[in-house]
């Protein structure tokens, strides 16, 4: 009898070993790890817009999605950057199929509809299967009070107004279809807080309020949503802040080419919300979600630390954050 009593205690705690190790070493959510391969026939031959796909992760994106054999169109203002982006796919519909349609999400909604239109009508008897929601506009960190106007507008144009405008404008064609998808990228910082970032923080999560919801009144027609959630992730091509601050900071951060394989693997799994990243930022998501009082406590004493690591451009995603000073003198 003790002898099970001790066998099960032990199994238990090797058990628990185990899983405190796995998540120690995990670059993503529980779920999204336990998925381990892209289902390849729900890209092959189907049509996937990207936006953001000039630079970054989006580019990742395309190049990846183009090897599974996507029919792609890929999105950003920039079209210079587009075709040098459209030359150096490769796959059954790459290069050449590729179609290229600039964009700017902050045109409004006659543009916009424009470019559904196009979007639509690109490929012969096929529509939007896959709308990746990717570009999106971040600002250098500052703190919440110092925000300009111009900024707080910029920042709600294009990540939430443009992107949930085309949504409305697109989304009428999949329900005809009775079949389509969105897979919105969001952030870490759209599910705790980000000091220093409030206003991006702010953008993304009302993209998770919007797209959660659009899910649940959709579902049952056939329209999936698969939101990601990013931490830091390290993009070689990228001019934004998140660039800038790659290199002169130690953040452990998740590759492109990773973030982009996660992505692909949670939308062809139909996930309904995942998180990439490397600890800490993983836990702290864990525990904003779960154990919000204990998250929420722990993000207020790091709050002050990670905007003056920001301004010094020291690493803000660091455990030590939490043993910096007690409060700004
Ligand atoms: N990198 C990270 O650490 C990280 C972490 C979490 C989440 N994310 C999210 O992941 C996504 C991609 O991030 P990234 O770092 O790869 O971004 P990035 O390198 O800054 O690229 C942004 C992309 O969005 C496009 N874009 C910007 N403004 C636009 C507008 N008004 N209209 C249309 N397209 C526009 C840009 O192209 P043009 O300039 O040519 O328009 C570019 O292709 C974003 O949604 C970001 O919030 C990133
Ligand atoms: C587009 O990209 C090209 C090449 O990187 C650059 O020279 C040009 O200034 C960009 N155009 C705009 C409008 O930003």
């Amino acid at each position: 009898m003790a002898m099970v009593v001790v066998l099960f205690f032990v199994s238990l705690f090797l058990l628990l070993l185990f899983a405190l190790i796995k998540f120690a070493t995990a670059d993503g959510d529980f779920t999204l790890m336990s998925k381990r391969h892209v289902k390849r026939h729900e890209i092959e031959d189907k049509v996937v817009w990207i936006t953001g796909a000039s630079r970054g992760i989006g580019e990742v994106l395309a190049k990846q999605l183009a090897n599974l054999g996507a029919k792609l169109i890929i999105s950003a203002r920039n079209e210079t950057e587009l075709e040098r982006v459209k030359k150096q796919l490769t796959g059954k519909h790459a290069p050449d199929g590729v179609k290229i349609l600039p964009l700017d999400l902050a045109s409004g909604e006659d543009c916009l509809r424009d470019a559904v239109e196009k979007a639509e009508s690109f490929i012969p008897n096929a529509g939007v299967d896959y709308m990746i929601h990717n570009a999106a506009f971040e600002r250098p960190k500052t703190t919440a009070l110092d925000v300009t106007e111009e900024s707080l507008k910029v920042t709600f144009n294009v990540n939430v107004l443009g992107t949930i405008t085309l949504t409305r404008l697109l989304a009428p064609y999949m329900l005809r279809r009775g079949k389509g998808c969105f897979v919105v990228m969001s952030s870490a910082a759209g599910k705790t807080p980000a000091p220093g970032q409030a206003i991006y923080s702010a953008s993304k999560h009302a993209l998770n309020g919007y797209f959660h919801t659009l899910r649940s009144e959709l579902y049952q027609k056939g329209i999936g949503v698969t939101i990601v959630c990013p931490g830091p992730v390290e993009t070689s091509t990228g001019t934004g802040a998140a660039r800038s601050e790659n290199k002169a900071s130690s953040e452990k951060r998740v590759s492109s080419e990773r973030c982009a394989e996660l992505t692909i693997i949670a939308a062809t799994h139909g996930l309904k919300e995942v998180w990439i990243s490397y600890q800490p930022v993983l836990a702290v998501m864990y525990l904003v979600q779960y154990m919000p009082t204990i998250g929420y406590w722990l993000m207020d004493k790091i709050g002050g630390n990670r905007v003056e690591a920001a301004a010094r451009k020291g690493n803000t995603y660091s455990i030590s954050l939490l043993f910096g000073k007690r409060k700004a003198s």
